[in-house]
């Protein structure tokens, strides 16, 4: 397992471009099963997730050849079951369900893998297709799904499930007549997907949070870019943040961070934005308390930043407190940041952060893909050395985050 060595307690300082998106480009190279012909994804960062399904697009019969910063993928699918010890290796590979059964009626997956933030269920998924006319038996952790009876249908999402919104979506673009789904997640990477799947050819009309597709006959498109990551880009903000640094971030959406800019504009920092560019001034930052802190789904605070905005607090004036809507068990950063000298209590999704001035370097361990992202900016903001163990788990969701980092001026090496 590697490590990253961090010397802390220099600012932040630079510019820099914010990659695409992992949890756009998932949902998007799975739905390459319902396309005919080659589609090339422009920029296709190398997420340890995105080359497991691309992998698992291969080991189903695709042609995926590297071009540029991104990839050609030739729709050649001609396999029904996705592999199953790549399809342990993360969360995201349930959802080629919907896409392998709209286009070959038959499917066959086992339950999937991730990070351990949560028991992570499928039940959501699982009862759309149910209810889409798919027979399901699950057997020995494997789901055989049957589509031969497949129909439109009407179906009210018991949550905003992210991945069942895109599993539903996708199971439903051939369905000839009009499914509508309510209650859908509308995350940024959702709506690219929804997007994506329009300029191919299909029919998916989103007003508020219902979705209404049209059945068509195929879909196909040349190519495609991927929104930027938004989860990247604020990790990279609250990095600038804590080490009082000061620093531009471009092929960013603002929108898509409304909510962070605005915990950390309240904390004391400067936040220029344009339509596709960030600048965060730190350097006068007050470090003032941000109060009260929940997640919830989109336009909500995102989740995926919360361990992140977790560890900023750790170091602000005051006490602030944070309330983890969506996932049970996401406060595993929560120990390690303690080792470091942070003080916070933690009580079932509620979390009591007292600020402390500083926090001293130690060793500590990654434990998930967010968590150990927070680690490291935890070890950024403090004199002395971090070093941050089974740093895959962020390898996951960040393109060699160590050399985004050093970039902009940071002391980390990877080993
Ligand atoms: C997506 O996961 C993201 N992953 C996650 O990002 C993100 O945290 C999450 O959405 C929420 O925004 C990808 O897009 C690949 P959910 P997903 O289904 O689809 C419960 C990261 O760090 N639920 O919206 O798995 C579930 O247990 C990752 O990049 C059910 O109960 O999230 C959770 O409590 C981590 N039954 C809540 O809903 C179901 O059938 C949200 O899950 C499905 C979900």
């Amino acid at each position: 397992m590697q490590k990253f060595i961090i010397q802390g307690g220099t600012p932040l300082v630079g510019e820099l471009e914010i990659e695409p998106s992992k949890n756009a480009i998932l949902p998007i190279l799975a739905s390459t099963i319902l396309l005919d012909g080659t589609v090339n994804i422009k920029k296709c960062p190398k997420y340890t997730d995105v080359l497991n399904m691309l992998e698992i697009l291969k080991r189903m019969g695709a042609k995926v050849v590297p071009v540029n910063q991104g990839v050609n993928i030739n729709c050649t699918y001609n396999s029904t079951i996705v592999p199953k010890e790549l399809s342990k290796l993360m969360r995201s590979s349930i959802m080629l369900l919907g896409p392998i059964l709209a286009k070959f009626k038959t499917a066959e997956v086992v339950y999937p893998g991730g990070c351990n933030i949560g028991s992570r269920p499928i039940d959501i998924h699982l009862k759309g297709l149910k209810e889409l006319g798919v027979e399901i038996i699950e057997s020995n952790g494997v789901i055989y799904c049957n589509g031969e009876n497949m129909h439109p249908a009407t179906l009210n999402l018991s949550f905003p499930s992210v991945g069942a919104t895109e599993n539903l979506i996708m199971a439903s673009v051939f369905l000839k007549g009009t499914t509508i789904i309510s209650n859908i997640a509308i995350e940024p990477e959702v709506m690219d997907l929804i997007n994506f799947l329009n300029q191919s050819g299909a029919k998916i009309k989103v007003t508020g949070t219902v979705a209404e597709i049209e059945g068509v006959e195929n879909l196909k498109t040349d190519s495609y870019n991927v929104i930027s990551d938004r989860i990247v880009l604020g990790t990279l903000m609250l990095a600038t943040a804590i080490t009082r640094g000061k620093a531009t971030f471009i092929n960013a959406q603002p929108i898509n961070v409304a909510k962070l800019t605005n915990i950390l504009k309240k904390s004391g920092c400067k936040i220029d934005a344009t339509n596709d560019k960030i600048t965060i001034d730190a350097t006068k930052n007050k470090f003032l308390s941000i109060g009260f802190v929940e997640t919830q789904v989109y336009p909500g605070f995102a989740t995926d930043l919360q361990a992140q905005t977790l560890t900023y607090a750790t170091i602000l004036n005051g006490t602030s407190v944070f309330l983890e809507n969506i996932f049970e068990s996401r406060y595993k950063h929560v120990a390690e940041l303690n080792k470091m000298g942070a003080n916070i209590l933690i009580k079932d999704r509620w979390a009591v952060i007292e600020g402390v001035k500083k926090l001293q370097g130690a060793e500590v361990d990654a434990t998930d893909l967010r968590g150990g992202a927070a680690l490291v900016l935890a070890g950024l903001s403090c004199c002395g050395t971090t070093i941050v163990n089974n740093v895959e788990h962020i390898d996951r969701g960040y393109y060699k985050f160590e050399e985004m980092l050093s970039s902009l001026g940071a002391n980390i090496k990877r080993v």
